[in-house]
């Protein structure tokens, strides 16, 4: 069972690696608590990974083991739930959490007879903690959401939560596109029609960018103020190379990362998220293997090689409408970390290994999961006169991506910037 006595381990964005989470120091928030509402509402948005998700089985035709269970009588936690990550069910998780493409539609669905949800939608509850054991290993947005409560942010009114299907591709969710638009507009008629400061973390930039890319300037100006970009991958992850060809281990102890790729490579999300040619131009080699290489350029054939033919497919539609280079119109500001060890190639030192070993890794500079030029992107894509609203850079050396979070400079950084926006009487733009 997954108890309190559970390793204090995490799931992590680029769909789960999981790291432990270090005490926090406390950001002196006390200085500005005062007792007027706050009047910049807040969206959170999480990555990958970040979201809790629910699901129910209906009835599945098949199951890899005799002991995985074909029917549920309701909905149960299946991400992130570690006890299912235990080497006798991780099977079972993997077949019934991962997606099926039909290239018909270039859509996904889940697997046949499974059911699922995303439970808290507009609340904070379920981005607070990635899972509901709420022990302070898996807290994700929680120690930002108390800073911002001792403020006099209220949850659920003047704080909201974003959780979505991050198996998903942009494409893949327009669900969540709508869903994430009604929310935005919801929050600032709720608040006096003050525009709202978007919080997004990891891949929830990603999702957030193409719904702001949608919209009208009218749109955006009257419904949000800001979009606090944290660790956006906007190149994408050599991270996710891995995802696709040797499974990943989600740094647990898991005895077979292999066991996991029939899920990570099914979720059009990691398609998205593999590193995308606008960074990492053709000829720069990324996967390594005796008698071949595989740059960008080479997506096509490296998906024939790994025996996963639908991954190009899936890859096609999913960067079909991606626009990293298109800015968002809306202030900006890029927080980011770097100086840590990042894998920039992945090295299969024999053939027989290829792909199911795990590779050696080749070291690029990031934040442990995502490579520099991608974070790096935020700011230098749409910064320099790309768009009219400002965009502003804020950069702490060895901050984790997931930690960043957790990271004093990050709480301050963004209490500062609430406390600015709250200090405003008019939006700018509206004067
Ligand atoms: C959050 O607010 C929404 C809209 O006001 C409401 O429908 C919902 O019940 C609230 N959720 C919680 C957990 O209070
Ligand atoms: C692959 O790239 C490595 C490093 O750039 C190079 O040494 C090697 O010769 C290349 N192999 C092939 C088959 O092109
Ligand atoms: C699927 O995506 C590919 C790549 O963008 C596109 O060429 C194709 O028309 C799409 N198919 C459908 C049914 O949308
Ligand atoms: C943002 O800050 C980082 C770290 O200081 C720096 O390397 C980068 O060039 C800056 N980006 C821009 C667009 O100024």
């Amino acid at each position: 069972m997954l108890t309190q006595q559970h390793p204090p381990l995490l799931p992590l964005l680029l769909l789960l690696h999981l790291l432990l989470v270090p005490p926090v120091a406390d950001a002196s928030v006390l200085r500005y608590a005062d007792q007027s509402q706050p009047k910049t509402p807040i969206v959170l948005i999480p990555g990958d990974g970040g979201s809790q998700i629910q699901a129910r089985l209906d009835g599945k035709p098949s199951v890899p083991h005799f002991w995985c269970s074909k029917r549920t009588a309701d909905f149960y936690p299946i991400w992130l739930n570690l006890e299912l990550l235990n080497a006798g069910t991780v099977d079972c998780l993997v077949d019934d959490f991962r997606l099926v493409f039909d290239p018909a539609t270039n859509l996904t669905s889940n697997s046949p007879k499974v059911v699922t949800r995303v439970p808290g939608f507009g609340d904070t509850a379920t981005v607070e903690y990635f899972d509901d054991s709420k022990i302070s290993a898996s807290a994700y947005f929680n120690d930002l959401a108390i800073k911002l409560v001792a403020y006099g942010y209220r949850r659920n009114v003047t704080l909201r939560g974003a959780p979505f299907d991050f198996r998903r591709g942009v494409h893949d969710n327009p669900q969540f596109q709508s869903d994430l638009k009604s929310l935005i507009e919801a929050t600032t008629a709720a608040n006096a029609g003050r525009p709202c400061l978007l919080v997004a973390h990891s891949y929830g930039n990603t999702v957030t960018l193409a719904m702001l890319q949608q919209q009208t300037p009218d749109w955006k100006r009257r419904h949000v103020r800001a979009l606090l970009a944290v660790a956006a991958p906007l190149g994408g992850a050599v991270k996710a190379l891995r995802l696709m060809s040797s499974g990943d281990s989600l740094d647990i102890p898991l005895e077979r990362p292999l066991a996991m790729r029939p899920l990570q490579r099914s979720l059009t999300s990691t398609a998205l998220l593999m590193p995308h040619p606008q960074f990492w131009p053709a000829g720069e080699t990324l996967i390594s293997r005796p008698g071949r290489n595989y740059s960008t350029a080479e997506y096509d054939q490296f998906f024939v090689d790994i025996g996963y033919q639908l991954g190009s497919r899936m890859r096609a539609a999913a960067v079909a409408g991606y626009r990293p280079d298109l800015p968002p119109g809306v202030e900006v500001h890029c927080v980011y970390g770097y100086g840590l060890k990042t894998p920039g190639r992945l090295i299969w030192r024999s053939n027989a290994d290829w792909p199911d070993a795990q590779p050696d890794v080749d070291w690029d500079d990031g934040d442990g999961t995502v490579n520099s030029r991608s974070l790096a992107a935020c700011a230098d894509l749409w910064g320099g006169g790309a768009q009219a609203q400002p965009v502003f850079n804020f950069t702490i050396p060895g901050a984790e991506h997931l930690k960043i979070l957790h990271r004093p400079e990050f709480l301050q950084y963004t209490l500062d910037l609430v406390h600015r926006l709250n200090a405003e009487t008019a939006h700018p733009d509206a004067l």
